[in-house]
């Protein structure tokens, strides 16, 4: 095993699919021991099995799945706490996200709350639980799941730009508050990535709109997954010792900020 984390807890929400799925594979090939934190254990994109298991059963290594609502804090008790079973979190990834399209003549209300309870809300006490325990250690790493939709508005998507946004100023706000006690944390800004978010809940990638997106990119794809989770490890390992309150925009050229 490879020694970048070693010796590391990372808690990863919404660690079961998607970009989550392979951060925590890719953490536990690095050495960490993961605690997988989301609705369910079973990856969205199909039969594969839960990536805990796969950690424990194909790599060898330390994994707990734990089954979490990020927005019901007393889950999220639960998953701090399968992290100090396991000698307390090291690096929190702030990855539970929802993706919504919405016309903003006639949204709700209700359409609002949905995105910023999970993506601003959840993000926010999820960062505070971690952030307790890791103060108290005099050391961690937050690591926010924005999106180039934190830095660039795209219409029909206000409440996923606006709920972006808010965690880019967050991860500023609270890099400047923690990094004196020796928390690191910092924004990950994904491009177009090929889930079931951008295939299924809004259907971006393999549709009409996603080839409009698609010629935006100078590198002529949409990314995948791991190519997240590399950026990741970066910013989570000592790799990034000296990032603190930075954007890692991850887009194959997209915005080019
Ligand atoms: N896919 C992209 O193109 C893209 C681009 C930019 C940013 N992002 C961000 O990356 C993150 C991961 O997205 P993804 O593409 O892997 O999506 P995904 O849908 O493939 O995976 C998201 C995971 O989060 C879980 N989740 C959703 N709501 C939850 C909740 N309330 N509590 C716990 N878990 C919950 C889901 O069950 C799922 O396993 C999100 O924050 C998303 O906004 C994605």
């Amino acid at each position: 095993m490879d020694s970048l984390l070693s010796g590391k807890v990372a808690v990863v929400t919404g660690g079961a699919s998607g970009i989550g799925r392979s951060i925590a594979r890719l953490f536990a090939e690095h050495g960490a021991a993961v605690v997988v934190a989301d609705l369910q254990a079973a990856p969205r994109e199909g039969d594969d099995p839960p990536v805990h298991e796969v950690i424990q059963e194909q790599m060898g290594g330390e994994a707990r799945f734990v089954a979490c609502d990020v927005s019901n804090t007393e889950q999220v008790a639960d998953v701090m706490a399968a992290a100090d079973d396991l000698g307390g979190v090291d690096i929190l990834i702030n990855n539970a996200g929802v993706f919504r399209q919405h016309d903003f003549l006639s949204m709700t209300a209700e359409d609002f709350d949905f995105v910023m309870d999970i993506n601003v809300k959840a993000a926010f006490f999820v960062a505070q639980a971690a952030a307790q325990r890791m103060v108290e250690q005099g050391d961690g790493v937050i690591l926010n799941l924005s999106s180039v939709a934190g830095i660039q508005g795209s219409a029909g998507f206000t409440t996923y730009c606006a709920s972006k946004g808010a965690i880019r100023l967050f991860t500023y706000a609270l890099a400047a508050e923690l990094g004196p006690q020796g928390v690191r944390v910092n924004a990950l800004h994904p491009g177009l990535i090929d889930t079931k978010m951008t295939t299924d809940d809004v259907p971006v990638v393999g549709s009409e709109m996603g080839e409009g997106f698609k010629q935006q990119i100078p590198m002529d794809r949409f990314g995948h997954p791991d190519e997240m989770a590399k950026a990741a490890l970066f910013l989570a390992s000592d790799m990034g010792s000296y990032v603190q309150g930075a954007s890692l925009v991850a887009d194959g050229g997209l915005l080019r900020v």
